[in-house]
């Protein structure tokens, strides 16, 4: 292990030991509570869709209870809850796109929500057909693609809008294998139909129908959200931040924004410069304010804002644990419910503000869209009124943190590789330099490495070990969520992360001036990765599928990442899990997930917990995929 890492166990161990001493108590004393897990849960063979049940199955064909009560058999009862899990995952990303839609309906020149990529609204909204885009007002146009976009929730008829960038190989597959997402919440709601006590018990139509809900979220509700969010808030440009929880200042009120919708971020954003607030702060003492981020809205702010990342999931309680956070406010997604009563150890304020993830036990303070700033201010007041109540003697932060370049939207990556050619004669704008630094071998090809922390693994270890290997034989990495975090703390975002690479990355870096791990933001921006790669075999004139390019999960754990997985997959790309879902109950249904699904989309789920082997059986794909491309 390397010493990076060992530091951020050194870290995490002070912490956890220290929280002991606070009487606080962490996930690591709610997992040792729970003693082992059920392994029938692990499997995936435990039913509880009727109340007949809970039926648990034996994992064996020769012994134990084969059957539900209703007489569904492992493999039925592995697929059905799989599922539930791809619709889980789709309904978060596609509600907090919602959001954001929601958001630009409101939009105004002179209210909170304006349209700041004027460029961006016009391309998108010429790319779904709506007319006079050049002409039309900013805001009328705002408005109707916002219309727009909220019928890609509920429209009766056709298929999710941003499918037609994919190429047209990819597209026809999408047909041929009726896995073209139609409506997303279609596709959430027919699946828990199919899903429901009595209804489909094939394992192999309940994974398809997976696959095209699941395609709702990368092509639909994630793709929504990271454009629109960019319309809205900034398409991120390249700039520097800091990680780790060296970035929460003991001498400032400490506002720990956690959670994934950018919409709350970015009106406490504007509040924390309110000349005011920042004024009280000082009476109270403290120099000033400091936002820091935790999880994906810590991505959505860095990147369009340079706010410093704080942590990542795993690192949620570790902040609190600091004592030096006077208010840790949430929206939506990956929030422990343990937050409020471990901030009572302490002097910090919870405060939870979607009525979608209201929290029990401390403050609740509503978004609303039609007022957003006065949530906003509450916040920031909250939180500065609360800095004398801090109890110096459980103030410990710890000095770590990394410096690190985050930002790379599709637009910003186009703009890093012009540096790469020569732009008096070459074509500038495009994704060209990527493909021909990849035929000619510069770099072997390319991983989207993306997902959660999770206690079943080594905290950013998975995550860290698969980068540094993939990039020391010459794949560049793009990352995004919790695992962008870990590489933002291992010093995999800077530009001295060259030194870590094989020959030919390292001059592809040299050349463009970036890092060889890509920061290219939270879960929805998943999407991102999927147009890069769109952009790259479009180029090239192939399918996804033929590209030298993986996706990977080392360290998920949560229902948005099997979503994720399962989008990815029917894109082409084989993805990658360091961690099982819960289906090794079936081994029919293991096969159809990592060879059946194969046939149909191209590419399959790999599981392998060793990050070491997954680099090796990562390379070993890819140059399957160059052999077959003759490159
Ligand atoms: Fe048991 Fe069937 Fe009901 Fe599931 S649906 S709980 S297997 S009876
Ligand atoms: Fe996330």
């Amino acid at each position: 292990m390397s010493n990076e890492l060992l530091e951020f166990d050194v870290i995490a161990e002070a912490l956890i030991e220290k929280a002991q001493k606070d009487g606080a108590e962490t996930m690591w004393d709610r997992k040792a509570a729970l003693k082992t897990q059920c392994g029938f849960g692990e499997g995936g063979i435990c039913c509880r869709i009727c109340v007949m049940g809970p039926c648990r199955v034996s994992p064996s064909p020769d012994k134990g209870a084969q059957r539900g009560i209703c007489g569904a058999d492992r493999d039925t009862i592995v697929a059905r809850n799989f599922a539930r899990m791809c619709c889980g995952g789709t309904s978060a990303h596609s509600d907090h796109a919602r959001d954001i839609v929601h958001a630009m309906y409101h939009s105004s020149e002179d209210g909170p929500f304006k349209i700041r990529e004027e460029g961006k609204l016009r391309r998108i909204a010429a790319e779904w057909g709506l007319e006079d885009t050049d002409t039309k007002e900013t805001y009328a146009l705002a408005h109707e693609l916002a219309e727009k976009a909220l019928m890609e929730f509920g429209k009766p008829f056709g298929t999710q809008n941003f499918l037609k960038r994919a190429p047209k190989t990819r597209q026809e597959i999408w047909e041929r294998e009726n896995i073209a997402p139609r409506a997303i919440d279609q596709e959430v709601v027919t699946l828990m139909h199919s899903t429901h006590m009595g209804c489909a018990s094939d394992p192999e139509s309940i994974l398809r129908r997976s696959l095209r809900t699941s395609m709702s979220d990368g092509w639909g509700g994630s793709m929504i959200g990271t454009e629109f969010s960019d319309i809205m808030y900034g398409i991120p440009k390249e700039r520097a931040s800091e990680s780790n929880l060296g970035v929460i200042d003991p001498e400032q009120v400490n506002i720990m924004l956690h959670g994934h919708d950018p919409n709350l971020a970015e009106m406490i954003a504007v509040a924390s410069k309110n000349p005011e607030l920042i004024e009280l702060a000082k009476e109270q003492g403290a120099k000033g304010i400091n936002v820091v981020g935790m999880c994906c809205t810590g991505n959505e702010m860095t990147m369009r804002h340079g706010i410093k990342i704080a942590g990542n999931f795993y690192q949620q309680e570790m902040a609190i644990i600091t004592g030096a956070v006077e208010v840790a406010v949430v929206d939506v997604q990956c929030i422990f419910p343990a937050l409020p009563k471990l901030a009572k150890s302490y002097h910090t304020r919870f405060i939870s503000t979607s009525p979608k993830a209201k929290i029990a036990g401390d403050m609740y303070i509503e978004f609303n869209e039609e007022d957003p700033l006065s949530c906003a201010e509450e916040v920031i007041k909250t939180a500065v009124m609360n800095f004398k109540n801090r109890d110096a003697s459980k103030v410990d932060v710890p000095e770590l943190k990394a410096e690190t370049i985050v930002g790379y939207s599709v637009e910003t990556t186009i703009g890093a590789l012009d540096r790469v050619v020569n732009s008096q004669t070459d074509v500038t704008g495009t994704v060209k330099p990527l493909g021909d630094l990849v035929w000619a071998g510069v770099l072997r090809g390319a991983a989207g490495i993306v997902g959660c922390n999770n206690p079943k693994v080594e905290h950013d270890y998975a995550h860290i070990t698969l980068m540094k290997e993939l990039i020391k034989n010459d794949v560049i990495c793009v990352v995004t969520g919790c695992a962008a975090q870990a590489a933002a703390k291992a010093g995999l975002l800077k530009l001295e992360a060259k030194e870590l690479c094989g020959r030919g990355l390292k001059e592809a870096c040299e050349r463009a001036n970036i890092p060889p791990v890509l920061h290219m933001g939270s879960c929805v921006d998943i999407s991102r990765i999927l147009h890069l790669v769109t952009l790259v075999a479009n180029e090239r004139g192939v399918d996804i599928a033929e590209l030298p390019v993986v996706g990977a999960a080392p360290e998920y754990m949560s229902e948005k990442a099997v979503a994720i997985a399962s989008y990815v997959v029917s894109s082409g790309l084989n993805t990658y899990l360091g961690v099982m879902p819960y289906v090794s109950g079936s081994e029919n249904f293991m096969k159809l997930m990592t060879e059946g699904v194969k046939e149909w989309t191209g590419a399959a789920y790999v599981f392998e917990s060793d990050p070491i082997k997954a680099a090796e059986l990562i390379m070993a794909d890819i140059e399957d995929k160059r052999t077959k491309l003759g490159i």
